[in-house]
This record gives structure tokens, C-alpha cells and sequence, in this order.
């Protein structure tokens, strides 16, 4: 298993798609990881990430924290009945945003799944509670075909420095 935080043993440009579902909150710095799941996508290449909705982790916290802060904050997890600590990082959207692009991304898409229609058969009791609030965000973010670099150069560029 490789920490996410660390660089990817992959070559550049070997991946079509990357898919980070459910992981990227439990990193404090994006940059690095970011720029990692770049490095190995191919221009075009799309990285999927799922997360908590910045809405949740902003209300679940007694007292509120400031939504604009980048902050962590801790649940304790029950798994085969014991309980481990589990420490998120939330952060605003702007704040994903920014990461995604600062990392050379172009976002193409946003999402704010709900449940498919034929979970209310499966879960009548829930499902309009969990129809109409936020829970989990979906970005699509894409490597430019004339990809850009971090520094802002077009990688295409044959007069580009460095
Ligand atoms: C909520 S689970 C999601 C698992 C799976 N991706 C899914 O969607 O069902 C969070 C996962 O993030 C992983 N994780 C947390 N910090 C990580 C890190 N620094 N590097 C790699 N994986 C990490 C954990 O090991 C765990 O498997």
C-alpha cells in the first residue's frame, strides 16, 4: 500500500484515470498528492475524487469552526467493536478547488450524488432524509491535452524555461 502523502512508485503519464475515492480528507496538504496523481496521469488523463461534502464536516463540529479555515478534527470509528480515532482534514470549497487547479487540473465537473431512486424501496424510513442533504462531493478534474504546468508554462512550449 503506498501513503498518499509520499511520491507515487509509478512512471509519468501511465494512467488514463485515476480514482481517489473517499481519501483525499485525511490528507492536511493536498500539493504534494496532487501534484503526484498528475505527474502519472496522460494529458487528458482524469483524476475522480470523492470526499465529505465541506458542508458536512463544517456542521457535524460543536462549536462551529470557521468555515474558511483548514482545519483537522477527529471521530471515533467503530470497527469489530472497537473504536479508533479517525482524523479528517476540512477544508472550504474554494480551498479544493484551488488545490486542484494550483496542481494543473482543470475541473470539468461537480457533484452532489443523492440516493438512485431505487434506494427508497430499499431504505423507506431514510431515504428522504438522505435524499435532501448534502453528504458526500464528487470532483472530475482533468490534465489539459496542452497541458499546463504548476508554474503556469504550457508543457508544448519548446521556447518554454527551464
Ligand atoms: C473511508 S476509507 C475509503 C476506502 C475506499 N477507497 C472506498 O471508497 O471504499 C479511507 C481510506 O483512506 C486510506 N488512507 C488514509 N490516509 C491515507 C494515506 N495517507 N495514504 C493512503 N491511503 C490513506 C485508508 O487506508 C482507507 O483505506
Amino acid at each position: 500500500m503506498a501513503d498518499l502523502r509520499d511520491p507515487l512508485p509509478f512512471p509519468d503519464a501511465a494512467f488514463d484515470d485515476v480514482v481517489a475515492s473517499l481519501v483525499l480528507h485525511y490528507l492536511e496538504d493536498w500539493g504534494p498528492t496532487l501534484a503526484e496523481l498528475r505527474r502519472v496521469l496522460k494529458p487528458g488523463g482524469r483524476l475522480i475524487a470523492s470526499l465529505d461534502h465541506p458542508f458536512v464536516a463544517y456542521t457535524i463540529s460543536d462549536p462551529r469552526p470557521d468555515y474558511f479555515a483548514t482545519t483537522d478534527y477527529t471521530i471515533d470509528w467503530g470497527v469489530g467493536g472497537r473504536s479508533t480515532p479517525m482524523r479528517f482534514w476540512r477544508r472550504p470549497l474554494h480551498a479544493m478547488v484551488d488545490a486542484f487547479t494550483t496542481a494543473g487540473f482543470r475541473l470539468t465537473g461537480v457533484h452532489e450524488p443523492q440516493p438512485v431512486p431505487a434506494a427508497r424501496e430499499l431504505f423507506p424510513e431514510e431515504f428522504d432524509d438522505l435524499a435532501t442533504r448534502t453528504c458526500f462531493i464528487f470532483f472530475v478534474v482533468e490534465v489539459p491535452r496542452a497541458a499546463i504546468g504548476p508554474g503556469g508554462c504550457s508543457e508544448n512550449d519548446p521556447g518554454r524555461a527551464g
